[in-house]
């Protein structure tokens, strides 16, 4: 029997939710998420990058022009959305399906692999990180902006409680601890940027 939050199950739950998903999140974006990714790609470094959970391709209008980009999500649907906006917008990136968990790249590929929201989502969040630090180059970064727990006791169990809901919903978690899960990877550093806030972190990990 599938669990609520393997692969599959959660690939549909963004497979159904695709054509909405910018709808969804219109006024999140406009308010706060813009300017999130605005100082995340403004930390990319490095000509080879990788975007994984690629969604919609929200981050394209941040991609810098002269980068070789390849960007990867494991749900079709979302991929065709960001198929489309790629050729409206002539973006300049190679799209590909592909599980996080089980990244095709050979080790040490890029100088920088990148997501937003992503590891909300991801059903073995660790594999997954231990995947973008595997196909880092050595010096290179991973650079995560992430909606995390909050660190305040009251907050936090309201959202181990709206957990299941949310994640049957949107297939994202609202309860995860991204931050320790970095730093449970090799990385020869993690740093979360000071601007970051209680739930939103911006990670930076040097390989
Ligand atoms: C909340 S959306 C964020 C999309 C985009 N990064 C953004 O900032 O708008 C999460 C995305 O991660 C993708 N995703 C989640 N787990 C994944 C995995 N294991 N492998 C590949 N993509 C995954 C989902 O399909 C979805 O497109």
């Amino acid at each position: 029997m599938k669990s609520a939050s393997d692969s599959a199950t959660i690939q549909k739950r963004y497979d159904r939710i695709a054509p909405y998903f910018e709808g969804l999140e219109a006024v999140m974006e406009g308010l706060f998420f813009k300017s999130w990714r605005k100082k995340l790609w403004a930390k990319v470094d490095g000509h080879h990058i990788l975007e994984v959970g690629v969604g919609t391709g929200k981050n394209f209008d941040y991609y810098p022009k002269d980068a070789r980009i390849t960007a990867i999500d494991f749900s079709k649907a979302m991929l065709k959305q960001a198929a489309n906006k790629r050729d409206r917008k002539n973006i300049a990136v190679d799209l590909d399906q592909m599980d996080i968990q089980s990244l095709y790249y050979a080790d040490n590929s890029f100088d920088t692999v990148i997501a937003s929201f992503v590891f909300c989502s991801v059903p073995l969040p660790l594999k997954g990180l231990k995947e973008l630090y595997r196909v880092c180059k050595p010096g290179g970064q991973v650079l995560l902006l992430e909606h995390v727990v909050s660190s305040r006791p009251v907050m936090a169990r309201l959202m181990n409680l709206l957990n299941p809901v949310v994640v049957a919903l949107v297939g994202a978690n609202i309860n995860r601890n991204t931050v320790k899960n970095v730093k449970a990877c090799a990385f020869s550093s993690v740093r979360v940027d000071e601007s970051s806030s209680d739930i939103i972190k911006l990670i930076e990990a040097r390989k």
